[in-house]
């Protein structure tokens, strides 16, 4: 890899205040967090696909709405093409020069939409906002083609969310974000609410667009296959901490994290890494007050030691192409990525 980084996250975190808790027994009323993003650090390069997965609630909608600059980080930093970003309020990034560059497709892409604009109203809102000096005309005509780029047929330009089908919503919601020709797309599980056969469709036209337009992808996804299929490098998250980045074929052949090992050997058909099946025992521990000093895979890891109660294990080795962040990694070390 040569140059800076094309994105460069930096220890970033995120907390939501909660109510404080009295007790029962009277007595000062405790203070409470939820600590959805842990000190996460991470850089991308340009053109590269990075795959976010991990549970229902670790975390991976909070980073890509501050990745994407829609919400604020408590803590830490955020350099975009040598810019930081962090520094710019979410609030006051939607009138930043770098707004354009950076954009994000939805979840849901039926709540994304207004339903009263049309799909060419849609599409060209983001253009009218972002691109400047463009006239109405013009503005139509990119949307038109930007339609067209998503496989979207002309007839349907005139119709409303509510007359689409969920793969015509979804590319709605992509080509919002691609008609201003972003360079870095923030994409929020942007197939999980279609059909299987619809989402494999949709998955295959975002990764044609991504080589068309040298995109750079972070894909969040709770679908390891889809990640697999889509990215170059992931990542995986657990209770709002980072616990193993890596190249996509390393953390699928040699998963290092126990956790990351039970993801894998919960897939139907992936899930034959030999015999030492990984499972997880319990319940996940609570985001809310986390201590800083236990690993958060406590309670349910099958390898947990004294140390793993006494310390939380850093992401690690660092500088490493492949990194884990568990005292007592699975499998063997590999060559260096
Ligand atoms: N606005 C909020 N206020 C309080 N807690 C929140 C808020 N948004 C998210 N959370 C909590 O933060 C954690 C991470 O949520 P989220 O980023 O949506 O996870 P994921 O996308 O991985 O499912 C969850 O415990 C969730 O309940
Ligand atoms: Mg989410």
């Amino acid at each position: 890899m040569t140059g800076e980084p094309f994105v460069e996250v930096h220890r970033l975190s995120r907390t939501f205040a909660l109510p404080a808790l009295r007790p029962p027994g009277g007595g000062r009323p405790v203070p409470r967090h939820l600590q959805a993003v842990d000190d996460v650090s991470f850089s991308l390069a340009r053109g590269q696909a990075l795959g976010l997965v991990g549970e229902s609630g670790c975390g991976k909608t909070t980073l890509a709405h501050i990745l994407a600059r829609l919400a604020d980080p408590t803590a830490g930093g955020l350099v975009f093409d040598g810019r930081d970003l962090a520094a710019v309020p979410a609030a006051r990034f939607a009138r930043d020069p770098a707004r354009r560059r950076i954009q994000m497709v939805f979840q849901d892409a039926t709540e994304a939409l207004n339903p009263r604009d049309t799909v060419l109203e849609a599409i060209a809102g983001p253009i009218r906002l972002l691109v400047p000096g463009l006239r109405g005309r013009e503005v139509a005509e990119r949307a038109a083609a930007t339609a067209a780029r998503v496989n979207l047929p002309p007839e349907l330009m005139t119709r409303f969310p509510h007359q689409l089908s969920g793969g015509q919503r979804a590319r709605v919601g992509i080509a919002r974000a691609i008609g201003v020709e972003p360079e870095l797309l923030i994409l929020d599980e942007p197939t999980s609410a279609l059909d299987v056969s619809i989402q494999a469709v949709v998955l295959k036209l975002l990764d044609r667009l991504r080589r068309e337009s040298a995109l750079t992808y972070v894909f969040v996804s709770h679908d390891l296959n889809v990640v697999r299929m889509l990215c170059d490098r992931v990542m995986v998250m657990y209770l709002g901490r980072l616990i193993e980045e890596g190249p996509v074929e390393a953390v699928f052949r040699n998963p290092r994290h126990p956790y990351t090992a039970a993801l894998i050997d919960a897939i139907p058909r992936l899930g034959a890494r030999g015999a030492a099946r990984e499972r997880l025992a319990g319940e996940p521990r609570s985001p809310v007050n986390p201590s800083p000093t236990v690993c958060r895979l406590v309670g349910r890891c099958a390898h947990e030691q004294a140390r793993c109660r006494a310390a939380m294990p850093p992401l690690g080795p660092e500088g490493a192409g492949h990194r884990h962040a568990c005292f007592f990694p699975l499998g063997r070390d590999e060559e260096p990525c």
